[in-house]
This record gives C-alpha cells, sequence and structure tokens, in this order.
C-alpha cells in the first residue's frame, strides 16, 4: 500500500449508531465528496487520499474539512467554491485563509 501524502477528512456527521444527524451532514458535506474526489482527479493529484468522519467536534464552523499532515482546519465549507479554494491552497502550500478555523 502506497500511503498518501495528504490526507482530507470531510465531515460527515457521523454518529456511533452509523446515522448522520450533526450540523456538517446537514448542510451537505457528504455531497461535495464526490466534487472533491473528481476535482482531485482533473487536476491529477492522486497521492491525496480523502475519508468521510464522524463529528470532528467542530460543529459551530460546520462543515468542516481537514487536512493532514499540515493539520489545516477549514469551516463553512459548503461549496465547490470553497473546495476549489481548498485545493488550491493545497497546490500552493499555503492554506486557503477565508476558510481556515483558528
Ligand atoms: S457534525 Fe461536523 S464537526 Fe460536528
Amino acid at each position: 500500500m502506497k500511503k498518501p501524502a495528504h490526507h482530507i477528512f470531510v465531515c460527515g456527521s457521523f454518529r456511533a449508531t452509523g446515522s448522520a444527524q450533526g450540523v456538517c451532514s446537514k448542510k451537505n458535506s457528504m455531497g461535495l465528496l464526490q466534487y472533491l474526489e473528481q476535482e482531485l482527479a482533473d487536476r491529477g493529484l492522486p497521492e491525496i487520499a480523502i475519508s468521510s468522519t464522524g463529528c470532528l467536534k467542530a460543529c459551530d464552523h460546520g462543515p468542516v474539512v481537514i487536512i493532514y499532515p499540515e493539520n489545516w482546519w477549514f469551516g463553512g465549507v459548503e461549496d465547490e467554491a470553497a473546495i476549489d479554494a481548498i485545493i488550491d491552497g493545497l497546490e500552493s502550500g499555503q492554506p486557503a485563509e477565508a476558510y481556515l478555523i483558528d
């Protein structure tokens, strides 16, 4: 198995029961997963993995996306423009300031 250089986690609000009930899911975080995957492929960035997660405990900022190993946390990721900005930042090495969570 080749380990990814970066790993993007998208909050899917999953609870222990397996149901998605939190803020991020209600704001369509999972609806953006397919776009994120396609955008990474279009840009030729296969070394970046994507995973959906349980609640990341930052619900006030939802939808939440985090990237490791950078430890960048983004909030308000509600549309394709936000995803584009986050990937642009990953490519340039500078996080998308407009969506950063302090
Ligand atoms: S539901 Fe996404 S951070 Fe809590």
